[in-house]
This record gives structure tokens, C-alpha cells and sequence, in this order.
């Protein structure tokens, strides 16, 4: 059986940080701290609703966190506004090592999915506006399931979605808690370090790998 990858979208293909331009001509300085407390409220607001068994969309969640940070950092942002920053989450742009390790992947016989919290729908127009929504078989969302990341019922969907198995699935992602989701579901996870200032937690599921850049991809899945 040939490897399957599932690429995490949001923070390892696209950048949700590519928010703040938008965010500066609102409320300046503010734009890179609100950045990072609307993403990690938005990440908050799906643990909550997966373990309360209140599922709502992404794009729910992803609202939601954004009218708490607007409250919270005491930015009295219009609907328009408001729309404008939901709206600019389509069109967020890919990390600069994005493009190089799906070409360096695509003759290799393994099966590409992006694999995400989003719904496919927009997951779909968020890779096809990046230009990358040609490398991947196809998008698996968690959304068909009704839980997010990292409830193990999310992995084993992956897994069945793309016809794989636990023996053949990698998952590849910045985010923390999606790659200990998917080691302790028992797949492996390539955790990609965004930068060099972030912290993996002290949990006993480590990486299967660790990467700097998804450059060096390709040498270790197998
Ligand atoms: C994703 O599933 C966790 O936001 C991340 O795309």
C-alpha cells in the first residue's frame, strides 16, 4: 500500500497570520497580538465544543473568537469589518516551503489529502485560491463527522476517508496538539516547527519527525 499524507491546512499549508494586513489598516499596532489571541481563541472554541458534544462548523468557531477578541482587546469593530476579516480567510496566503514540497511530491506515488477542522467547502476554496488545490486527491474534513481535532474519531476518518490504514497514514502539521492527536490515535505525524520559538509540549507523544521546513519532507516519510 503506498504512504497517504494528510497535510493539517490551517497554519501549516496557509498562513493565518497573513490576517494582519487586514488587521492593521483596522486597529495598527494591535494587528500581530489580536492575530494570535483571535487564532487561539478560534482553536479553543473547537476543544470546547468537541468535548461538550456541541459541534458547529469552523466557520462558527472562527466567528465566534473573533467578536471575543474584538470585546476583549476593546476594538469596536463594524460588521463590515467583521466580514472582511471572515472573508480575507479565504484567500490567506501559503507558507513560503509550501509549494516546493508538494512538487517534490507529486511524482512519488504517495496520496496527498488536505486534512482539516475547516469545512471542505472552504478548505476548497482556500487551497484553490492559493493555486495549490491541484496537488492534493482531495479534502477531508472533519466537518462529515461532526467532532474537530484532536478527538481520535477525527484520525480514523482520515484514515478510512483516504483509504489508508494506521500502518500507511501520516499526518503533517504545525499544530501541536494535531500531531499528538494523531501519534496517540497511532498514526505517524511529522510536526513541522514553524519557528523556532515555538514550544512542543511535554506530553509522552512525541513526533514521529520533527521539520523545520516542509522541504525536508519528502527524505522521511516512507
Ligand atoms: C486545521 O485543521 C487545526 O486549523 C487546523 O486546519
Amino acid at each position: 500500500m503506498n504512504i497517504t499524507l494528510g497535510f493539517d491546512v490551517y497554519g501549516t499549508l496557509i498562513d493565518t497570520h497573513g490576517v494582519i494586513l487586514q488587521l492593521e489598516k483596522m486597529i495598527g499596532d494591535d494587528a500581530p497580538g489580536f492575530s494570535q489571541a483571535w487564532r487561539e481563541k478560534q482553536l479553543e472554541y473547537t476543544f470546547r465544543r468537541g468535548l461538550m458534544g456541541r459541534y458547529q462548523d469552523f466557520s462558527v468557531c472562527t466567528r465566534q473568537a473573533l467578536e471575543h477578541t474584538a470585546d476583549t482587546r476593546n476594538h469596536d469593530l463594524s460588521e463590515q469589518q467583521k466580514q472582511t476579516l471572515l472573508a480575507a480567510y479565504s484567500t490567506l496566503p501559503v507558507f513560503a516551503d509550501v509549494v516546493e514540497c508538494l512538487d517534490s511530491l507529486k511524482d512519488t506515488g504517495m496520496s496527498l489529502y488536505a486534512f482539516s477542522n475547516g469545512q471542505a467547502e472552504a478548505v476548497n476554496t482556500a487551497l484553490t485560491n492559493a493555486g495549490i488545490r491541484g496537488y492534493f486527491e482531495g479534502v477531508i474534513s472533519v466537518d462529515s463527522i461532526g467532532t474537530f481535532k484532536p478527538d481520535p474519531a477525527v484520525y480514523e476518518h482520515f484514515v478510512n476517508a483516504a483509504n489508508s490504514d494506521i500502518d500507511h497514514a501520516w499526518l503533517v502539521s504545525s499544530n501541536g496538539f494535531d500531531v499528538i492527536g494523531a501519534i496517540a490515535y497511532g498514526i505517524r505525524a511529522a510536526w513541522v516547527q514553524r519557528s523556532g520559538s515555538v514550544v512542543y509540549d511535554p506530553w509522552e507523544f512525541t513526533p514521529t519527525v520533527t521539520l523545520s521546513t516542509l522541504a525536508d519532507l519528502c527524505e522521511v516519510v516512507s
